[in-house]
C-alpha cells in the first residue's frame, strides 16, 4: 500500500538485518528504494530480490557521503546503519579502531548523511527522517562506548525536532531492544557467547521493526512519531541481563 505522497527513500546498512527488513518493506509499498552499505555481496541479493538500487558504500568516508549524496531527492531517509563492539570484550576490551568505528558509523556517519539530504528536503517541504536509536540510548546498560553512540543519536533526535519545526519534515526516532540480525556477530565473535546471549529469550525480529517504521511513516501527514521503543516481551525495559 503507498505511503502518503512518498516516491523515494534511501536506507543506510541496508544490507543486512533491520536496514533489509526496511528495504523490503519499502519497496511493497512501491517506494524506489536506494539501499547503502558496504557488504556488496548482500546489497547485490537483496537488488535481486527487491528490485531496489544499490550503493556500495563506507559510511565512514565522510566526503564520499556528501559527493555522492547531496544530489539525491528523497522523500524518506532510514538513517540506520550502526554497530556494537563492545558488548563482549568491554570498554577497556575494544581496540582503539574498534571504538572509532562505532563512534564514526553510530554518529558523525549518521549526521553527516542527514545534513546531505536535508537541504533537499527543506527546499522541498517535505521529507521524514528515521534514525535508528536504541534502547540503549534510554537506559544504562553497561555498554558504555555503544550507549554514548546511541545517546548521541538520542539528543541529535531531540534537537532536529525543534530545528525543523516549521519545515514540515517529520523526523522519528526508533528505540529496539533485542533483534535477531547479524549485529550480534561483531558484538559477540565467540560464537558460544553469542549463542547464549542471543537465544536467551525470543527477540524482536527485523520485520518487527520494519512495522515499527511503516507505522511511523504511515500517520497522517499532521502527526509526528517522535519515539518508538519496542523491545521483546522478555527484555524487560532495556534490560541486558535477563532473569526469569
Ligand atoms: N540488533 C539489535 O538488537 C539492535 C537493537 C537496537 C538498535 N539496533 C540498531 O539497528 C541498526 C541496524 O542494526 P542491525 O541489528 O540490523 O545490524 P546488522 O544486521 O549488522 O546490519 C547493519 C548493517 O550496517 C552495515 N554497516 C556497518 N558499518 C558500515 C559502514 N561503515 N558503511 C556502510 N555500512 C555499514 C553492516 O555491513 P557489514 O555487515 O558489512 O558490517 C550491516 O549490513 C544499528 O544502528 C543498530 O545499532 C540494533
Amino acid at each position: 500500500m503507498p505511503i502518503h505522497n512518498y516516491h523515494t527513500a534511501i536506507v543506510t546498512g541496508a544490507a543486512n538485518g533491520i536496514g533489509a527488513a526496511s528495504v523490503r518493506m519499502l519497496c511493497t509499498a512501491g517506494l524506489n528504494v536506494l539501499s547503502i552499505d558496504k557488504d556488496v555481496d548482500a546489497l547485490s541479493k537483496l537488488k535481486d530480490e527487491t528490485g531496489c538500487q544499490i550503493m556500495v558504500m563506507d559510511l565512514q568516508k565522510t566526503d564520499q557521503i556528501y559527493e555522492r549524496l547531496e544530489s539525491y531527492q528523497c522523500d524518506v531517509l532510514i538513517n540506520n546503519a550502526g554497530l556494537a563492539h563492545d558488548l563482549s570484550a568491554g570498554f577497556l576490551g575494544a581496540t582503539p579502531s574498534q571504538v572509532d568505528e562505532m563512534l564514526t558509523v553510530n554518529v558523525s556517519a549518521a549526521v553527516h548523511v542527514i545534513r546531505a539530504l536535508l537541504p533537499s528536503m527543506i527546499t522541498r517541504k517535505s521529507g521524514h527522517i528515521i534514525e535508528m536509536g536504541s534502547v540503549a540510548s534510554l537506559y544504562a546498560l553497561g555498554l558504555p562506548v555503544y550507549s554514548a553512540t546511541k545517546g548521541a543519536i538520542h539528543s541529535l533526535s531531540r534537537a532536529l525536532r525543534i530545528e525543523l519545526n516549521g519545515t514540515k519534515i517529520r523526523h522519528t526516532e526508533i528505540c529496539p531492544g533485542r533483534t535477531s540480525t547479524s549485529f550480534f556477530q561483531s558484538a559477540f565473535p565467540d560464537k558460544k557467547a553469542r549463542s547464549s546471549f542471543v537465544d536467551q529469550i525470543r527477540n524482536l525480529d527485523p520485520e518487527d521493526i520494519a512495522a515499527a517504521i511503516n507505522f511511523a511513516l504511515s500517520a497522517p501527514l499532521h502527526v509526528n512519531v517522535s519515539t518508538i521503543e519496542l523491545t521483546p516481551v522478555d527484555q524487560a525495559p532495556g534490560a541486558r541481563v535477563i532473569s526469569k
